[in-house]
């Protein structure tokens, strides 16, 4: 420690100031004024009372640590949602496989107000397919509010002759081992939806087998199917009810990202 400095935060400002380092830190002219105002702030620093010191310490360690928990937030963001995009894809071409169309689906969108009940649960996006501009398909991302713990969130793929590409779930808090059978990874049923329209079964027909309709429920798991089902059709009828809607171009839906409606 050089002789009269006091140890602390003075000693630490001489040897700063003395250091090779202080200068290989802070090289060239136009960091000169940077270089002072550090050197004025800890010389302000050492100014302080002790119990101020901490609590500038502290403001400084607070200040650091929230600087930090921002900066990892900014650089995971974009990685979470490239993520989340590309899971989404994965979905729809779960849906309408990549061969069967050539445009963008995630570009080509539309935000529409959900259909029957299933509005309370929000807008619903519609995904379109297409193949050398005209309409393959619809993909909507419809919700049934009524599953037994809440909403149950679905991509509902409809072709462009009405007919069903498929159904899958996308998002549920059914219970694992009763309602959780809805998803593709724990079983089947919802597979059999595809090639299913509004005339195949017919209306009546569209409801768990419980309830006089074609489609299975679960051993002691009625509501989570049911709700399904009945989500699975009221896409099916505002399908119908929007066709030329939801297949319509946008001006240009590769650079456009969705146009909204009401
Ligand atoms: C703890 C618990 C969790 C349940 N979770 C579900 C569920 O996720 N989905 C469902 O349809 N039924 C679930 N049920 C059963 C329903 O309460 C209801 O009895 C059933 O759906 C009706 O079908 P069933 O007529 O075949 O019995 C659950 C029941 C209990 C006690």
């Amino acid at each position: 420690m050089a002789k009269n400095a006091k140890p602390g935060v003075d000693w630490l400002l001489l040897e700063a100031r003395r250091a090779s380092w202080w200068r290989a830190l802070f090289p060239s002219r136009a960091l000169a004024g940077l270089r002072q105002l550090i050197a004025h702030a800890v010389k302000l620093y050492a100014g302080l009372a002790p119990a101020s010191q901490a609590g500038v310490l502290l403001g400084i360690l607070s200040f650091t640590g929230m600087g930090l928990v921002g900066l990892t937030h900014w650089l995971t963001a974009s990685i979470i949602a490239e993520q989340e995009r590309s899971a989404l894809l994965q979905s729809l071409h779960a849906l309408v496989p990549a061969t069967q169309h050539d445009n963008d689906m995630l570009a080509d969108t539309l935000e529409l107000a959900g259909p029957g009940a299933a509005a309370a649960a929000g807008p619903i996006t519609v995904y379109r397919a297409r193949k050398d501009g005209r309409p393959v398909a619809a993909v909507l991302t419809a919700a049934a509010p009524d599953g037994y713990n809440g909403t149950i969130r679905l991509l509902v793929a409809v072709r462009q002759d009405g007919t069903l590409a498929g159904a899958r779930v996308v998002a549920h808090k059914e219970t694992p081992g009763l309602g959780d059978l809805i998803e593709e990874a724990k079983s089947d049923w919802i597979c059999v939806f595809s090639g299913r329209s509004l005339t195949d079964p017919d209306e009546k027909r569209w409801a768990v087998k419980r309830d006089g309709g074609a489609f299975d429920q679960f051993t002691g798991a009625t509501i989570t199917p049911r709700a399904v089902v009945r989500a699975v059709y009221r896409s099916l009828v505002y399908f119908r009810d929007h066709q030329d809607e939801l297949l319509a171009a946008g001006a240009d839906p590769r650079a456009s990202g969705g146009t909204t409606h009401d």
